[in-house]
């Protein structure tokens, strides 16, 4: 079987570089695109050939269709995508700013929305049953956490649009699913202040912060043949916390 080809997006932050690691053990070659030159360099030079880094500002759709285009003209065609890029912007409602919440939305969702586009046309045609998993967010669903209203609105319309790429592409063999973590280890959560941090550690039921590691396990899992039956759904990490 020729060797799978994985997009990862955001993959030089917390999440994407142990979602990059993971695929590659599992046997995947990974295009990873992030906005951090540094942080793409680092990982090519630990990762070797099976890692490929494409600077790229995810909010603009243009530069997101000339990386998949490389990657076509690369490879011919991929198999996974990891719409994983994202970050959570902290303003009050009703004070977020118009700039705010479109830099949100744009590199929350809109990117989601674009990668998706370019990538399902990469897919056609590909053996077996390709896979788009989305990193959405526990806040799209726990309104008891600190989380920002253009945050929560951004994963939620991510985990609609997993329900209707699932919806219509299961014939095709294209399966998408949305993984939604609660509190995980990345720097992403030197957004929060100490405080908030603390009581956000003292709400998760093991008593500590999830880590990359463990998310990235749950994508290797869903990309993997086991995966291939799971499709449209919403994936729901946080140890327990919000069981109602
Ligand atoms: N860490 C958590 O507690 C947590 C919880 C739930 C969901 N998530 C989600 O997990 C995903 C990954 O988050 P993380 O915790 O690894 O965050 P992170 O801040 O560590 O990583 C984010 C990555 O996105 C990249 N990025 C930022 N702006 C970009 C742009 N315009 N173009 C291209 N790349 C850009 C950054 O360079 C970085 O590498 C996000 O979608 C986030 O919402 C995180």
């Amino acid at each position: 079987m020729n060797k799978r080809i994985a997009v990862i997006t955001g993959a030089a932050g917390g999440m994407g570089r142990e979602i990059v690691a993971s695929l590659i053990r599992d046997g995947a070659k990974c295009y990873g695109l992030d906005i951090s030159k540094e942080g793409l360099k680092e990982m090519g030079s630990t990762l070797g050939t099976e890692f490929v880094g494409i600077e790229i500002d995810l909010t603009i759709p243009e530069k997101i269709l000339s990386s998949f285009q490389q990657i076509e003209d690369t490879e011919g065609g991929m198999d996974i995508l990891v719409n994983n890029a994202g970050t959570c912007l902290m303003s009050n409602f009703p004070d977020v700013s118009v700039a705010e919440f479109e830099l949100q939305m744009k590199l929350n969702f809109d990117s989601a929305f674009h990668c998706s586009q370019a990538a399902i046309k990469l897919m056609n045609g590909r053996a077996g049953v390709r896979k788009i998993i989305n990193i959405s967010s526990n806040g799209a669903y726990n309104f008891e956490t600190f989380d920002s209203p253009h945050y929560r609105a951004s994963k939620a319309a991510m985990d609609s649009l997993t329900k209707h790429l699932a919806s219509t592409y299961a014939v095709d063999k294209i399966s998408v699913n949305s993984i939604a973590p609660a509190m995980t280890n990345t720097p992403l959560c030197d957004i929060l202040s100490a405080d908030v941090l603390a009581k956000a550690i003292e709400k998760m039921p093991h008593g500590h912060l999830m880590e990359p590691t463990e998310i990235a396990e749950w994508v290797r899992f869903l990309a993997s043949p086991a995966g291939d039956i799971s499709s449209g759904n919403i994936i729901i990490l946080n140890q327990g916390r919000d069981v109602h």
